[in-house]
């Protein structure tokens, strides 16, 4: 489904009924990422996927943008379906997303889950990195992108034997524009450090990361289990860092019990 917000077209989808949960995707993914997610718990939740500015069926200005934009995307996309209050589940950038969502919505929080993300802000030599894979998307197109980023998604042994889900993740991944690509690296690398929040988050949170995780490794995560209160942390096994898409299971079970007792 497609709707107009903030002066851009936003792909969404809305499936079942009950408490609902946001998914927020990662770089330089979309919202089909979730389709497994969105298979297991939309029989029992209101699931609700969203592409972010500049991904799947959504488009973007060419111009600079902000995740503090897409945290009022997905403002404006609540205010549209009606949703008051949600859970919401934010994998990667979708987390980075989640801190600059949370520092101006906080009441439409009701949980979060941040999954295989941080709270540290780039370093520099991080934000040299965004510049550098920007210039490579610029000068050899989305499918370099993919052959750099794949190897840093997904876990060895998932590339050796899932040519069906690696295929799926290149394919995600080089169908953005290479606007949209720089678009992204450039608000990641101005996003503010999120750390300081951390102690200020309020609501209960659920932190997922998978072990092999290099992109952003378990140590992250259990910094934001060690400032979040009450925080709870769960690492899964034989997964890197797209743990939704390697270990669906294991992921939606975390989801689905961290859901359910939110119900309560
Ligand atoms: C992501 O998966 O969203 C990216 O790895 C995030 C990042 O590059 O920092």
């Amino acid at each position: 489904m497609q709707t107009q917000l903030n002066n851009i077209t936003i792909g969404y989808s809305d499936q079942g009924t009950g408490l609902p949960i946001v998914f927020l995707h990662a770089f330089p993914l979309n919202r089909t990422m979730w389709a497994t997610q969105e298979d297991a718990l939309s029989s029992q939740f209101r699931i609700v996927t969203i592409d972010l500015r500049g991904h799947g069926e959504s488009d973007a200005p060419l111009w600079r943008y902000t995740l503090e934009q897409s945290a009022d995307d997905v403002r404006a996309l609540l205010d549209y379906l009606a949703i008051r209050q949600a859970l919401f589940v934010g994998l990667s950038m979708g987390g980075y997303i989640l801190f600059a969502f949370y520092r101006k919505y906080a009441s439409r929080v009701k949980g979060l889950i941040l999954a295989d993300t941080r709270a540290q802000a780039d370093t520099v030599e991080g934000k040299e990195g965004r510049f550098q894979l920007a210039q490579t998307a610029y000068k050899k197109g989305p499918a370099a992108i993919a052959d750099i980023m794949i190897p840093k998604l997904l876990s060895p042994v998932t590339i050796q034997t899932r040519p069906d889900l690696v295929q799926q993740v290149r394919a995600m991944i080089e169908s953005n524009q290479i606007s949209e690509i720089a678009g992204d690296l450039m608000a990641m690398a101005d996003r503010p450090d999120s750390a300081p929040l951390l102690s200020q988050i309020a609501c209960p949170t659920q932190i997922i990361v998978g072990e092999l995780d290099q992109a952003t490794p378990p140590a992250d995560s259990k910094f934001m289990a060690e400032q979040i209160p009450h925080a709870r942390l769960a690492i899964i096994p034989n997964a890197a860092h797209l743990a939704n898409l390697e270990q669906p299971d294991a992921f939606n079970q975390i989801v689905s019990a961290f859901a359910l007792n939110l119900e309560k």
